[in-house]
């Protein structure tokens, strides 16, 4: 095995067509526009169709990135999908999504760390093509939040989304990869968590009616941590990399609260220009929202050679991290 850099080669997207608003939202449960956008920043989210799942969207956006490049599904070495909404307990979606894309008997797993998946599915696919183990990793964050999001709690229904984005790791003479610094507490699950459907509890009716199979939050509590835990991994992962909050040119975060959002922006000195929020369209997608503000902005043309980005998430675990990155064209 030969030690050697990685880059992000190419970023692709998916969003499912279904878009729903706040003013949706008014029409089903007791809240209004107001409220979510002065507590959350969201305005609209997509939500997947009924037949599709989690692997429909990560297909799509994996053909996305590929298609950015001259690359065939067989080129590439390895897939991961970082997802907390898999299409089944097992197997693993990632294997769907290889098979789906053409791939034959390439390694594909899947990362289960809720809302850090991109950040920890980060960590581990540029680790493996930089120990020379892989000269290829599709990297895929995908999630159908939607599916899991209780109908009937205004306090968390509306702050879901669905999306998938798809990175294509690959080995490089000059690396992308500066520093990660990754964590977890998992001393409270019940703070972020779907309690029922795995070994600790199976979904019985009773479970079933009392509606145990949906996303359950302390809101307030998870807003402290998450504040909390993304100044802290930002500031570990640039002083890993040698860097302090002035070398930062992009802030790219898990979109889960735009308050959340401006509250780590406000103390890293980040201008709002610096900080790259999708947040108003997709709301939270979980594994899925760094990679596709990522890809987004680079549509846009705002991330150049040479630019030092930091990815931060945190999520259920409870769990955080980030990731330091010199964006190499
Ligand atoms: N519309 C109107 N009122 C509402 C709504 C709503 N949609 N939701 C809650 N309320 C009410 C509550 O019932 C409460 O009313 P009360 O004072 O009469 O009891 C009041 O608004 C305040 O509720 P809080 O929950 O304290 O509101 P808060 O300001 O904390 O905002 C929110 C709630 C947006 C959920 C916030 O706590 C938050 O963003 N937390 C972090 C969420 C997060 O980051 N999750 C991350 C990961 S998700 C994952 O890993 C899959």
């Amino acid at each position: 095995m030969n030690a050697t850099g990685v880059r992000i080669a190419a970023v692709g997207r998916y969003a499912p067509e279904r878009v729903v608003t706040n003013a949706d939202f008014e029409q089903m449960l007791d809240t209004t526009d107001e409220w979510i956008v002065t507590r959350t920043g969201m305005k609209r989210r997509h939500w997947a169709a009924p037949e599709q799942a989690t692997s429909d969207l990560a297909i799509a956006a994996a053909k996305d990135a590929l298609s950015r490049t001259g690359l065939g599904p067989n080129d590439i070495d390895c897939y991961v999908v970082a997802t907390a909404t898999p299409d089944f307990p097992f197997p693993a979606t990632a294997c769907i999504v290889a098979s789906a894309l053409g791939a034959v008997d390439k390694p594909a797993f899947d990362i289960e760390i809720a809302c850090s998946g991109f950040i920890y599915g980060l960590t581990v696919a540029a680790s493996m093509v930089r120990a020379g183990v892989y000269k290829r990793v599709m990297l895929i964050g995908a999630e159908t939040l939607s599916k899991i999001a209780n109908p009937k709690d205004r306090g968390t229904v509306i702050l879901f989304g669905d999306g998938a984005g798809a990175v294509i790791l690959e080995a490089s003479e000059r690396d992308a990869f500066l520093a990660s610094e990754l964590g977890s507490d998992g001393a409270r699950p019940e703070l972020l968590q779907v309690a029922i459907g795995g070994s600790r509890r199976a979904a019985d009716a009773a479970a079933l009616d009392a509606g145990e199979q949906f996303i359950r939050m302390e809101g307030r509590e998870v807003f402290k941590f998450a504040v909390t835990k993304m100044i802290e991994a930002t500031d570990v992962a640039l002083q890993k990399a040698g860097l302090s909050k002035s070398d930062l040119d992009f802030l790219i975060p898990h979109q889960a609260n735009r308050r959340i959002i401006d509250a780590a922006a406000k103390y890293l000195d980040m201008p709002p220009e610096k900080v790259l929020v999708n947040i108003e369209e997709y709301g939270n997608t979980s594994a899925a929202s760094i990679p596709l503000a990522l890809s987004e902005a680079l549509d846009a043309g705002r991330i150049k050679d040479g630019d030092t980005i930091v990815f931060v998430g945190f999520g259920g675990g409870l769990s955080w991290g980030a990731v330091c990155w010199k964006w190499i064209a």
